[in-house]
């Protein structure tokens, strides 16, 4: 196969998911931060990661156990890409941070080697390479954060087995503050602290808040959003890993927030309010009441991220 460029640079963006109520079934994408990667036909042959930045470290070179080198190399294998290919990673969000970190790489990858090579994928035919990068992060097939960072805005997963992805609009005025207090969590790890089976009880709460918070969105509707952003399935048991966290969702919902819970498997937390300016102010909020748990933190106020991964260049 050929290809008419030889190198892109492509930018994934963050993502929250669980969103209170959805655990492993809804997620978002935001504007900042994200994952940017370069692609770059090479004449080493195989593929080859020749650059990781923004990790301390930390992330293989090893390209079949690396997050955005295993889509590459499934791609490549996949749709007999017979060139040799170059990947640079530049890791622009923390690791274990509840923000989607694995999959904004996987997901640059996967899209990065759909627009280099004309492959006219479609999302649903990306995701599956997208997911086995995630994967090995994540060590469990989970894709709230994978298909927001793909599909971009509001994604909900009625089903795992077939993948079934359902884009829902939300409110133009809805916005996401994120607090990332500076700590990790392994999702691998938080995800071991969760039971595998639930009270029915919760069971109805949780998924009348589901149901509640998509019927929220459709209809704009503010406080039936606020309302249903409950969960009594991991944020109570999560929770407890995270410094200041009922100060900081008490600080979020008295400066105006809709409602507040986990990002992910945290340790960030969002909050969804109705305007920039309520965003702003729950940000700061938040951040003063971790302050007093000496932690210090990053703040991220944006509105849902329709578009999801973006071309910041093709040569
Ligand atoms: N739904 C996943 C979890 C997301 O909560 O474990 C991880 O970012």
């Amino acid at each position: 196969m050929k290809t008419k460029n030889n190198e892109i640079r492509v930018f994934a963006p963050a993502t929250v998911s669980n969103i209170a109520c959805g655990f492993d079934i809804m997620g978002f994408a935001i504007d900042m931060p994200g994952d940017e990667l370069v692609l770059r036909v090479s004449e080493r042959p195989g593929v080859t990661i020749t650059k990781i930045s923004g990790d301390d470290g930390r992330l293989t070179y090893d390209v079949a156990l690396n997050t955005a080198g295993k889509p590459v190399l499934s791609m490549v294998k996949a749709f007999g890409i017979e060139c040799g290919v170059e990947i640079e990673i530049h890791k622009k969000m923390p690791l274990g941070s509840g923000l989607g970190s694995s999959a904004a790489s996987a997901v640059a990858a996967a899209f990065a080697v759909n627009q280099l090579f004309d492959l006219n994928l479609s999302n649903l035919d990306i995701l599956p390479f997208a997911i086995e990068g995630e994967m090995i992060a994540s060590g469990s097939l989970h894709v709230d954060n994978v298909a927001p960072a793909l599909y971009g805005g509001f994604v909900l997963i009625r089903s795992y087995n077939p993948i079934d992805i359902i884009k829902i609009d939300v409110p133009k005025n809805l916005y996401c503050t994120v607090i990332h207090p500076h700590i990790e969590i392994s999702t691998k790890e938080s995800r071991r602290l969760l039971p595998s089976e639930i009270p029915l009880s919760n069971a109805i709460t949780q998924w009348g808040n589901t149901a509640a918070l998509i019927a929220g969105l459709l209809k704009s509707d503010y406080n039936l959003i606020g309302r249903s952003l409950v969960d009594v399935v991991a944020e109570p048991i999560r929770s407890k890993l995270i410094p200041g966290f009922d100060d900081m969702k008490s600080a979020a919902i008295f400066a105006g927030a809709l409602g507040c819970s986990i990002s992910g498997s945290g340790p960030s937390l969002f909050a969804l309010s109705d305007s920039r300016e309520k965003a702003v102010l729950i940000a700061q909020s938040m951040q003063i009441a971790l302050n007093n748990h000496n932690l210090a933190s990053d703040l991220y106020v944006s509105q849902i991220n329709n578009l999801g991964p973006r071309v910041i260049y093709l040569k």
